[in-house]
């Protein structure tokens, strides 16, 4: 509240809107009450990251690594990246020209937005889909049309369901695969036929592959398949693929005039990414096969024995994910309110996310994360089945580790 005395308050115009977070922190403040909750709400992995990589921060604190990098990342990380994109999808990419380090994911797609989109552009978008991305290109004043991802016995993105949504005024196409909360991926057939599309029609398509590693039962398809970098702009993160979601470091790859264009202004917000991932990402990139498979085999496993589980309850309809690190079941037989499904969930000792948050299309349903230790999701499982059949579940006082 702002009042009388507050002049120089009083002067301030809002640059954020309250209710662009308030349902959020609501949840947040609804979960900190609780006494021995568990918790599938996060939007992270819950295990550990690569040793190795550790070590090579730490010794990278220790040889003073601990100042300024160039504004774009340091070149060996950036050649590391373009080795690394070569290997997993053939992409031949200037680790000069082509690379932008950020800081998470999340700077490269507001600085790729901020270049890409003005003010009235129309923008596509999925639903169900990440809100943090309606809301950054909402704050451009973009105009937001959404295309439908599809759900069979798995969620899929339907580039037809895309395709037929383009119009003259159609700017930016922003494609999540694997998505978050949805797990839908799109085929290489699909990037191809939007990517076609883009040159001929001249639109770009901003790929958030964040969650590439997590792909289950095929190889992930991604838009860097096409050597062209003509159209599309390439989001990725290190904080999925290695647990290291509070190092902040992301990259973008793209046209060089974009990513001239997204580091003149990075120079003014950041100025460069964490300097020490860097370093550390740069020597651990080359051989982190190992912990990929063995975290992608683990999380496939855990999806599975989820999925099953939550098909043996009655009124719940949960479609295997091809990717990611969420489920996204179908609850609303049980309870068609997405929110009011949390409360009851909540009150049963399980935080979830309500669907609602990721779009018109997730009402009814809720997200849940499987990126954490087998017996955590047992333990959750129980107290779930407990309470949407309506008996009562053991209360557990103890709050494990950091997973709350
Ligand atoms: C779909 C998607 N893209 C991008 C990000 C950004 O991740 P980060 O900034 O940690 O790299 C997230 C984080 O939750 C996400 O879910």
């Amino acid at each position: 509240m702002i009042t009388e005395k507050d002049k120089a308050l009083k002067k301030l115009k809002p640059i954020a809107k309250e209710s662009e977070s308030s349902p959020m922190r609501e949840m947040m403040k609804m979960m900190e009450d609780r006494k021995g909750l568990l918790s599938l709400s996060a939007g992270e992995a819950n295990f550990d990251p690569p040793e190795e990589l550790i070590e090579l921060a730490s010794e990278a604190m220790r040889k003073d690594r601990n100042r300024y990098t160039s504004t774009n990342g340091i070149p060996q990380v950036r050649e590391a990246v373009a080795e690394f994109v070569n290997d997993q999808w053939g992409a031949k990419v200037d680790p000069a020209a082509n690379i932008l380090m950020t800081v998470g994911g999340m700077e490269a797609i507001f600085l790729a937005t901020r270049v890409l989109v003005q003010k009235g552009d129309r923008v596509l978008l999925p639903d169900p889909g990440w809100g943090v991305m309606r809301t950054v290109l909402e704050r451009l004043g973009a105009l937001l049309a959404y295309y439908p991802l599809e759900e069979k016995e798995s969620w899929f993105i339907d580039h037809e369901a895309i395709l037929s949504r383009i119009d003259g005024q159609t700017k930016l196409v922003v494609i999540n695969s694997p998505s978050n909360p949805t797990g839908a991926t799109l085929s290489k057939e699909g990037f191809k036929a939007l990517i076609e599309r883009a040159r001929e029609k001249g639109f770009f398509i901003l790929s958030d592959e964040v969650y590439h590693n997590y792909v289950y039962g095929g190889e992930h398809a991604s838009a860097l398949h096409f050597d062209s970098l003509d159209n599309v702009v390439f989001i990725n993160s290190f904080s999925k693929t290695f647990a290291v979601t509070g190092w902040r470091l992301g990259y973008a790859i793209a046209h060089p005039w974009i990513i001239r264009q997204m580091g003149i202004f990075k120079e003014s917000i950041s100025l460069c990414s964490f300097s020490i991932g860097q370093w550390a990402m740069a020597q651990f990139l080359p051989h982190c096969g190992r912990y990929l498979r063995k975290n992608r085999e683990f999380c496939q496993a855990n999806m599975q024995r989820l999925v099953t589980r939550l098909n043996a309850i009655p009124g719940v309809r949960c479609p295997s994910p091809k990717g990611g690190i969420y489920v996204f079941p179908d609850f609303s037989r049980i309870e068609p309110s997405s929110q009011e499904l949390f409360r009851r969930l909540l009150d049963g000792g399980v935080a979830v996310v309500p669907g609602v948050f990721f779009g018109q299309k997730g009402e009814g349903r809720a997200r849940l994360m499987f990126a954490c230790p087998t017996d955590y999701i047992d333990r959750c499982m129980e107290r779930i089945e407990a309470t949407l059949r309506g008996k009562p579940s053991t209360v557990v006082t103890k709050l494990p580790g950091n997973l709350s």
